[in-house]
C-alpha cells in the first residue's frame, strides 16, 4: 500500500468574526484534519451547504479545493458573485492557497440524456489518499473528479465483505470499490464500465497501488449486455449506477428507475450461496419496490454509508440484499 507524500496543512491562525463561512469551514476542517491524519485520508468535504446563505459544497483534495455551486439552468453557469467572493476570501484566510488551487464546478440539474463527456483538456492529474489507498483525480477535465467522496464508507463496507472472496463491480467508473477490495484481500475482482476513459483510469488506480491486473479484470462494456451473458459466480456484487445515461456505445438510454429490477435480479442469479449484493443510487426520486424481491432480505444501509463530512443525508441511498434462503 502506497503511503508516502501524505500531508494535511494546519489552518492559518487568522480569526475573522465577520465571516460565518470561514468559521464554519475552520470548525469542520479542524475536526477532519485530525481524522484525516489518523486514517491517512486527504480528500474530504470541508463544507456541505452548512449555512443556508452559502449554498456551496467544498471538497479538499490534498491542498486543492473543489467548490461546487448549484444552478438550475445551463445558461446560469457562473457562480453568484457574492458566493464566489465569500468562498475565495474564506479559503484564502484559512489556507492561503494559490488561486489556481481553487477549482469551481457547476452542479447543473442534468438533462435526462446527459453523457459523461469531457469538460476541459488540462490533463492535470494528481494523487490523493483515502484510508491509505492512492487514487488518481482530476478536478478540471471531467464532470466528476475520479473519486466519489460520498461513497468512502460504502467502499470500506464492500471491501470488508469481499475479503478472501470474489467481487463484481458494475458501473465501476475508476474502479475505486475494486481497488479497496483488492487491497483488503479480495481473491478476485471484475469491474465493468462502458467508458474507455474510466476503465483506463481504473487500470491506473490499480497500478499506482502496486496491484496486479491478473486478478483484477476490467471490462469495457454496457453492464446490461454484460449481465445477459455473464456466467461467473461472485460472493459480493456492487451496483452503483448513474441515474440516467446515454452513450453511442449502448442501445437506448439507461434509466436507474426502469433498469434496476433487471440489474438486481440478474445480479442475484450470479451470487454464490452466502453472497451479498449492494445496490446504491444518488437519485432522489428513485423508489425501491421491495415486493419485486420477495425471496430476499433487503436492508437499507444508507445511514452507515454516509461519511462524517457529508452533512446532507440525502446524498445517496444504499441497500444490502441477501437471498432469503441464505439467511435461514
Ligand atoms: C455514477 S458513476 C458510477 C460510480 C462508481 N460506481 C463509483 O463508485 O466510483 C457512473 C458510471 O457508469 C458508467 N456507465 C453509464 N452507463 C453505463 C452502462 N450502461 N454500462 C456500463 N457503465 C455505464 C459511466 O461510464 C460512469 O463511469
Amino acid at each position: 500500500m502506497a503511503t508516502s507524500e501524505f500531508f494535511l496543512p494546519l489552518l492559518l491562525d487568522q480569526e475573522d468574526k465577520t465571516s460565518p463561512l470561514a468559521n464554519c469551514i475552520r470548525n469542520n476542517y479542524r475536526h477532519l484534519r485530525k481524522w484525516g491524519n489518523r486514517t491517512k485520508t486527504n480528500c474530504f468535504r470541508i463544507y456541505d451547504r452548512d449555512i443556508k446563505e452559502y449554498p456551496l459544497a467544498i471538497d479538499f483534495y490534498d491542498g486543492r479545493f473543489c467548490v461546487h455551486y448549484f444552478t438550475s439552468s445551463r445558461e446560469e453557469n457562473e457562480p453568484r458573485e457574492d458566493l464566489y467572493e465569500a468562498a475565495m476570501s474564506a479559503l484564502t484566510l484559512l489556507f492561503n492557497p494559490p488561486l489556481k488551487a481553487i477549482y469551481w464546478k457547476a452542479r447543473i440539474k442534468r438533462e435526462r440524456t446527459e453523457q459523461y463527456e469531457k469538460t476541459d483538456d488540462t490533463d492535470e492529474f494528481f494523487y490523493v489518499f483515502e484510508y491509505g489507498v492512492r487514487f488518481i483525480v482530476n478536478l478540471t477535465d471531467y464532470l466528476d473528479t475520479g473519486l466519489f467522496l460520498d461513497h468512502r464508507e460504502t467502499r470500506q463496507i464492500v471491501a470488508k465483505l469481499a475479503k478472501g472472496k470474489r467481487l463484481l463491480n458494475l458501473f465501476a467508473y475508476t474502479c475505486s470499490f475494486s481497488v479497496h477490495a483488492s487491497l483488503q484481500g479480495a481473491l478476485f475482482t471484475k469491474s465493468v464500465d462502458l467508458s474507455n476513459t474510466y476503465t483506463e483510469w481504473g487500470r491506473e488506480n490499480f497500478l499506482t497501488n502496486d496491484l496486479s491486473l491478473k486478478n483484477n479484470l476490467i471490462i469495457r462494456e454496457d453492464c446490461l449486455k454484460f449481465l445477459e451473458k455473464e456466467r461467473t459466480i461472485y460472493d459480493v456484487i456492487v451496483i452503483d449506477p448513474p441515474t440516467i445515461s446515454r452513450s453511442k456505445k449502448m442501445e437506448g438510454i439507461f434509466d436507474v428507475q426502469e433498469d434496476y429490477p433487471f440489474l438486481i435480479e440478474r445480479g442475484l442469479e450470479l451470487l454464490a450461496p452466502g453472497g451479498t449484493l449492494i445496490f446504491s443510487t444518488n437519485s432522489r426520486e428513485f423508489t425501491f419496490d421491495k415486493s419485486l424481491f420477495e425471496d430476499c432480505t433487503i436492508l437499507d444501509i444508507s445511514k452507515k454509508t454516509i461519511p462524517l463530512d457529508f452533512h446532507n443525508q440525502k446524498i445517496h441511498r444504499a441497500w444490502q440484499i441477501f437471498p432469503k434462503r441464505e439467511m435461514d
